[in-house]
């Protein structure tokens, strides 16, 4: 008998558990008189680093909101999902917060790949998606009511260039990429490019899948092929490892990536080995900006003194965008509260000014990070 009620007992702790890491959620009481708000996000699984920093960030803004009366007299009920990283997910989950939980807005992803899976749901709804940090180009074409605060990988792709040209005085870059992620194929394109016409030499390329551990016969080739430089345009689980098996095998240059390097974990996974390692991304909370500030001290509060990352400043950016517009259209109405959002301009975000172009993209500038002594380290700012 007393066994049996155990049993009970663990299993509805168990389930409970379940439901509290399957991450659903809804952060007030919502109610008739609640405007609702959707996320999906990588809460768990391979990029839960990104997914959870965007997260706090826009939870965060929503607090701040609902703090200061909620959006148009009414609260916000924000309600969120766990795509666990995996592709063939997000779609599901836009459907389930358009039809189910009647959000008038969604918000998501940081990664590309996930984006371009819910964005047609939306745009098919017409319910408004703001993307926080999605910089794939095809994201924002899924539509118009699609949307994004950030840069795109065009420019993250030339600047980079230039910045291995002018910086790195690197002229043969190799150059790997993740066939599996659309932002690593897309961003190793818009590198390519402007390298090339700037006179730069690509001496090899090499390719990896997502979930990869063991670079080491890329690497090796591309060691046999002597670059300046190593661009690896993907996200930081491979790239700390990428830069760990490459220090491993004697190579000394520099290696370089985009805003998917982003996140404490590559410390942890490439420790020292990532000194002399550099990163383009949308945001440093080394800026002494009040605004900033202000942010990276409530975000410390509430994250056991975690410093907040660009995906964290992106994720507050694209919930406070969205917010603007819901006062500027005074309604929840789609193709009224779309209009707005595609009206949004000099809105002053932590990430910069904010105005969004009629492809619906934002215009802004990038912050290059590097490591030293075992620290991320602002370097410089780029502008567009
Ligand atoms: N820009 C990356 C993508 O589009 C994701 C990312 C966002 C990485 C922000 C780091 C910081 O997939």
């Amino acid at each position: 008998m007393k066994n049996t009620r155990l049993t009970l007992i663990s299993t509805a702790a168990v389930l409970l558990t379940a439901a509290l890491l399957a991450g659903c959620g809804d952060s007030s009481s919502g109610g008739p008189d609640a405007i609702s708000i959707g996320e999906y996000a990588s809460l768990s699984g391979k990029e839960a680093a990104f997914g959870q920093s965007s997260h706090r960030g826009t939870l965060i803004a929503m607090e701040e909101l609902n703090a200061a009366g909620g959006l148009l007299g009414k609260k916000i009920n924000f309600i969120f999902e766990d795509n666990r990283s995996t592709p063939g997910e997000s779609a599901t989950i836009a459907k389930k917060l358009i039809t189910r939980d009647h959000v008038v807005a969604v918000l998501g992803e940081v990664a590309s790949g996930r984006s371009l899976e819910a964005g047609p749901i939306c745009q098919a709804n017409k319910i408004p998606m703001i993307s926080p940090s999605s910089t794939n180009p095809k994201v924002t074409e899924t539509g118009d009511y699609i949307f994004r605060v950030c840069f795109t990988d065009p420019f993250q792709g030339k600047l980079l260039a230039e910045f291995a040209k002018r910086s790195l005085k690197a002229k043969n870059v190799a150059v790997f990429s993740d066939v599996s992620a659309p932002y690593s194929m897309g961003l190793a394109q818009f590198f390519k490019e402007p390298f090339a016409a700037n006179g730069g030499t690509i001496v090899s390329e090499q390719k990896y899948t997502g979930g990869d551990k063991d670079f080491k016969a890329q690497l090796t080739a591309i060691k046999a092929a002597n670059p300046d430089a190593i661009f690896v345009p993907g996200y930081y689980t491979e790239a700390g490892l990428i830069v760990s098996q490459a220090r491993q095998l004697g190579i000394t240059v520099p290696l370089f990536g985009g805003d998917g390097w982003e996140a404490p974990e590559l410390l942890q996974i490439a420790g020292p080995a990532l000194e002399g390692t550099y990163y383009s991304t949308h945001f440093s909370a080394e800026n002494q900006d009040p605004n900033i500030q202000k942010f990276v001290q409530s975000y410390k509060a509430k994250n056991n003194g975690e410093t907040p990352d660009a995906m964290a400043a992106l994720g507050y950016d694209s919930a406070m965008v969205l917010a603007d517009a819901i006062k500027r259209a005074g309604t929840t109405e789609s193709a009224k509260l779309r209009e707005a959002i595609a009206a949004t301009k000099d809105y002053a975000g932590l990430t910069g000014k904010t105005t969004l172009d009629a492809q619906r993209n934002a215009t802004k500038s990038a912050v290059i990070i590097t490591v030293k002594d075992g620290k991320f380290k602002y370097l410089e700012t780029i502008a567009p």
